[in-house]
Formats: structure tokens, C-alpha cells, sequence
């Protein structure tokens, strides 16, 4: 670090320490919202602010006698603008909350701004096992993919499923998804030829599939993130994949409920593993997933919009716990420990790790009305973070 960078970092480490102090001033409660809006990843932040807008709109925009505001900043899916909004977020803005984190590397480059600054970080989207440790700051009601993994690592060898070959992002989340999944199928018995990693940005499917055909597993496991679901289904289809007898599964990434339908039969029993489908079949979800229709015509609400409806109900019920009085500390504290019924069953977060815990369904594709769903059929109840340092 030369003398003017020195000075630069002191500089914001004061304004960002004076923002913290000003925290709980003035009438209004400032949710800054940062989401890739446009961009690779942009049906996350499509989602996630949907749903955002809708919990707001069902629950007001008064709080403990404060007004809610949302500020909306587009970061591309790029870290080092998430950071430089948060940033400007706190220092600026004032908010109150930082929240949304469309991918890990946007929400890890963000911790230190909320550490430093007192800001609890609502991660939204972010699925890395590790990004709760980044930051004491950091509330988690996304997931996790060591939790679907590893309920993958045993729904398969139970399902004639011994030889698998695992295809993920390389990245964060995939690097979690391959490593819970295989220590548990390994531990079942299976075996794992191959592990392949794609790279995140622009992938081509293409070598990797023909790499997988030639290996002749039973199954392929997925990990990709959100968005990226149809181009895997539509090059595993196209290269006759199932005809082979390879047969797909993954965590629910890949059956997003954002692509499903337009994934075409070819997804007909596809099973995953997830917290979210939007066929499950409870009344606060049915009310959710209608309302949520109703407001955005055409959309149908995926897990990462329930991982933003459910991060605005850790705030707002916050908020309500500290009559609005309450500094960046005594917010976070409010948010450990709440337990209620989402959308995607019932959860909670841990206040030791400030994890979400949830249920893990077993999920197939299914048509229904001539629509395609992952319809539940099995649950593994409260799972915790399996992938949290011992
Ligand atoms: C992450 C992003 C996703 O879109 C997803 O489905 C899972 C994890 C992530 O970057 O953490």
C-alpha cells in the first residue's frame, strides 16, 4: 500500500465508522438493495427485487413508526462494484441495512464494508457455506448448497444410482456442492470418476457433456447457478445424454423454477434437491406464489425470490423488536434466533452461526396443468449448514 492509498483506506475507515454512528437517525429505516440487475445474473435480481416490492407492498412501508425505504443499485454480478456501492451505500446513503448478493463473490467482497461500518448484510441469493464467517455482520436467509449436496449424497446410491460424474460452476457455491455431495456419495458407497468445473462466466457446456457421455455414469450431478439451468437441460438433451441412460441430478439450481417451464419435456424426472419449489404445497406458499403472479405477470416466483421475501421479513420484524431505536448491533441481534413459516416451509436462522436452517425436499419434474414443476416428494427436516467449521 503506498502513502496515498494509506491515507484513502483511514479516510473511509473513519466515514465508514461515522456512518455506523448515525445509524437509527432521522424518520426513515434505508434498506439499500444491491442486486445484479442486468448481466449474466440477472433473473436473480429480477426476483429478489419482485419479491422485495412484494413483501413491502403486503406489510407497508411503516415500521415501528419509521418509513421503509428501498434503494435499488444494479452491481452487474461484478464484486468489486457491489463493493464500491455498499460503500457509497453507507457512507452516503446512510442505510440501515445492506442486503440482496446475487452471487458469493459479491457478497464476500462486501463484508468488510459491513463489519467495519456495524451494517447487518442480509445475503439473499449467495448459497457459499463460508460467507456467513466473512463478516459477524452477516444474516443469511438464502441457503446453503453443502445442505441440498449432501441430501443428493444419499437420495441417489438409495435410488440405483452408483457411478456419478459431478459438473459445477467453478466457483465458491459449485466448489461447495461438489465436495458435500461427493464426500456423502462416496461415503454411501458410490464412486466419482470425474469431477468437472466449468468456468462461471459465458460457459460452454459443450466438452464437458461429450467428456460425461464417454464416461458412461449412471447419473451427472449439477451445480449450476441460477439462470444457468435451461443451456445445461438444453445441451444434455441435445446430446442425447438420457437416451444414453445418464440420467440428470443436481441441486435445484438447475431445475430453476424461473426456466423450468420453458425447458420442455425433456426435464420430465429430473430429481434435485432443494429448500424451495414453487409447487410446494402449503397455504402461505400458495398465497405467496399467487400474489407474487398477481404482481408480476408471466414471472413465477423461483428460490431466490424467496430468499428476498423472506430477508425483508428478518428486517421488518428487526425493526419491529427495536421500535426502530435500534443501531446496526441491535439489529443484527434481532435477527438471530427468528423462527417463523416461509414460503418454503418452516426456518429459522441460528443465532450462533446466523445461518438459515431449513427443510431439504426431494423434488421431481412433473407436469401439472401443462406446466412443469418440482413436485416434493420426500423432505429432510431443520437441516443446518453442514459445511459451517467444526
Ligand atoms: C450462488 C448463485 C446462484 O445463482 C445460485 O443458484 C447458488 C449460489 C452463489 O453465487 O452463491
Amino acid at each position: 500500500m503506498n502513502k496515498r492509498q494509506f491515507i484513502h483506506a483511514i479516510a473511509l475507515a473513519v466515514s465508514l465508522l461515522a456512518a455506523s454512528n448515525s445509524i437509527a437517525q432521522g424518520n426513515t429505516f434505508k434498506i439499500g438493495l444491491i442486486l445484479p440487475m442486468t448481466g449474466q445474473q440477472a433473473s436473480t435480481g429480477r426476483q429478489i427485487e419482485a419479491a422485495a416490492k412484494l413483501y413491502m407492498a403486503q406489510n407497508g412501508d411503516t415500521v415501528a413508526g419509521k418509513k421503509v425505504g428501498l434503494i435499488v443499485k444494479d452491481d452487474t454480478s461484478i464484486p468489486d462494484v457491489t463493493k464500491r456501492l455498499a460503500q457509497d451505500l453507507v457512507v452516503n446513503d446512510k442505510v440501515n441495512v445492506l442486503a440482496g448478493f446475487g452471487i458469493t463473490p459479491s457478497a464476500l467482497a462486501t463484508a468488510p464494508i459491513a463489519t467495519q461500518s456495524k451494517t447487518p448484510l442480509v445475503v439473499m441469493a449467495a448459497a457459499t457455506s463460508s460467507i456467513t464467517q466473512a463478516s459477524p455482520y452477516v444474516v443469511r436467509t438464502s441457503f446453503t448448497l453443502a445442505q441440498a449436496a449432501v441430501a443428493m449424497g444419499d437420495w441417489a446410491p438409495k435410488n440405483g444410482i452408483k457411478k456419478v460424474v459431478t459438473l459445477v460452476s467453478d466457483y465458491g457455491p459449485g466448489i461447495d456442492a461438489e465436495k458435500y455431495f461427493k464426500e456423502r456419495f462416496l461415503f454411501n458407497g458410490g464412486q466419482v470418476p470425474e469431477s468437472l468445473r466449468v468456468p462461471l462466466r459465458n460457459p460452454d457446456f459443450a466438452p464437458f457433456l461429450q467428456k460425461v457421455r464417454d464416461l458412461k455414469p449412471d447419473a451427472l450431478f449439477v451445480f449450476v447457478p441460477s439462470g444457468a439451468g435451461a443451456a445445461v437441460m438444453k445441451q444434455f438433451l441435445e446430446r442425447g445424454m438420457d437416451k444414453a441412460g445418464i440420467k440428470l441430478i443436481g441441486t435445484g439450481d438447475v431445475t430453476d423454477d424461473d426456466q423450468l417451464n420453458g425447458m420442455g419435456d425433456g426435464a420430465l424426472g429430473v430429481v434435485t434437491s432443494h429448500h424451495y419449489s414453487t409447487a410446494h404445497p402449503s397455504a402461505v406458499n400458495k398465497k405467496f406464489v399467487e400474489a407474487f403472479g398477481k404482481a408480476n405477470p408471466g414471472l413465477r416466483p423461483n428460490f431466490m425470490a424467496v430468499g428476498g421475501y423472506d430477508g425483508m421479513r428478518v428486517i421488518y420484524e428487526a425493526l419491529k423488536a427495536t421500535k426502530g431505536q435500534g443501531g446496526g448491533d441491535a439489529l443484527l441481534a434481532a435477527m438471530k434466533g427468528q423462527i417463523f413459516e416461509s414460503p418454503r416451509g418452516p426456518m429459522f436462522i441460528d443465532a450462533q452461526t446466523r445461518d438459515v436452517v431449513h427443510n431439504i425436499y426431494l423434488r421431481k419434474v412433473e407436469k401439472k396443468d401443462g406446466q412443469l414443476y418440482n413436485v416434493e416428494f420426500d423432505v429432510i427436516k431443520d437441516v443446518k449448514d453442514p459445511g459451517k467449521a467444526k
